[in-house]
């Protein structure tokens, strides 16, 4: 089982790191291979992506990917800048299925900004079409405009966009996810605005007939953020596309207490799959060791479940971070008064030494 290992930029390379150690302590026959990526490869080579780091992970079973950012890089030409890595990936790899869970920890529901009753026990997966829509749709550019409130003016415009075939596909991923938790997707659109997802509700609408056995509803996306902090247990699976998909998984991460707690998969259809914790690169924080690397390693447990069919080994790591969790570790994101607060490495140690029982 071959594994690309993606650090990346801020805070990636100290959260890989403790993932990298949880999976070396692992019982199995990994190959984990590690390359440049983001802002740290652009200044070891000149790109984002550079080509032998896309072989790397077009070849391998599973991609391990930190995080890529830094606000240093903002004055590079779009091309350039650390968030075409991501981006690159997800396009040449076809990682169209992106499942980002939002799961309150038991003992973090005082860590959530919103009331303990609305977050206890929550569970949510949100499932974002991730090649498709505003982010890829073509044409896109600038230029001076030829006509609406300001002719002549400079201007910029991207196309929102998706096929029938590209719905079909997420909304198969949806129904399929729902079918093995609570039975209920949702999928938010904007069909009373936007011709796209008109055809998304309708297409979403005939997959669902092929699953009679999960109740499927349609929400607008400004009526799911606002259920989302109104009554977020409402929701089981939910469904969307690539811009709004961004937009709600972060509203979501942070009903949970911390972002620094949610892993997060993109799959393409052979299951192959890049894992990332479902937060940034953090350059605020980067370096200082203080960083949660909970994220990271519970990708990583996604990923053996996911990618490289190991449940065993997933159920041992997810098991080691309940553990450490329930002894009262916390990185300062997750911190609260009573209980242990730690670094990463500390953190990442605690896991190692959770996996045996
Ligand atoms: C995410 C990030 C990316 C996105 C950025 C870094 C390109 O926000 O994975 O949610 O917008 O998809
Ligand atoms: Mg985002």
């Amino acid at each position: 089982m071959k594994i690309a290992v993606l650090p990346g930029d801020g805070i990636g390379t100290e959260i890989v790191a403790e993932a990298v150690k949880v999976l070396k302590a692992l019982d199995l026959k990994l190959e984990l291979e590690e390359a440049p990526v983001g802002g740290t490869a652009y200044d070891q080579h000149g790109h984002p992506l550079p080509e032998a780091t896309l072989k790397l992970a077009q070849a391998a079973d599973a991609v391990l990917f930190g995080a890529v950012g830094d606000w240093k890089y903002d004055k590079l030409e779009r091309a350039l800048r650390p968030e075409q890595a991501i981006l690159g990936l997800r396009k040449h790899m076809g990682l169209f299925a992106n499942f980002r869970p939002a799961i309150c920890y038991e003992q973090l529901t005082h860590a959530s900004s919103l009331k303990p009753e609305l977050v206890a026990g929550l569970d949510i997966l949100i499932i974002r079409e991730l090649t498709g829509d505003i982010y890829f749709g073509q044409p896109r550019g600038r230029r001076q405009a030829p006509d609406g409130h300001f002719p002549g003016a400079e201007e910029a415009f991207d196309t929102m966009r998706y096929t029938r075939p590209e719905i079909e596909r997420i909304a198969h991923v949806a129904f399929q996810a729902a079918q093995k938790r609570g039975k209920h997707v949702t999928s938010v659109d904007k069909a009373n605005v936007l011709e796209t997802f008109q055809l998304w509700k309708d297409v979403v609408t005939e997959v669902g007939q092929q699953y009679p056995d999960v109740k499927l509803d349609h929400m607008y996306v400004d009526n799911a953020a606002m259920q989302l902090v109104k009554a977020p247990k409402f929701f089981d699976v939910v469904v969307t596309g690539n811009m709004f998909g961004d937009i709600l998984s972060d509203e979501a991460a942070m009903l949970t207490g911390s972002i620094g707690m949610l892993p997060s998969a993109s799959l393409n259809s052979n299951r192959q799959g890049l894992y990332e914790p479902s937060h940034g690169s953090a350059p605020d924080i980067a370096g200082k060791g203080v960083a949660n690397p909970l994220a990271t390693i519970l990708s990583a447990a996604m990923m053996l479940r996911f990618s490289l069919n190991q449940p065993e080994a997933a159920e041992r790591i997810e098991t080691a971070v309940k553990k450490v969790l329930a002894q009262g570790l916390r990185t300062p994101d997750i911190y609260s008064e009573g209980t242990t607060k730690v670094g990463t490495r500390e953190m990442g140690e605690a896991v190692l030494k959770a996996l045996t029982p």
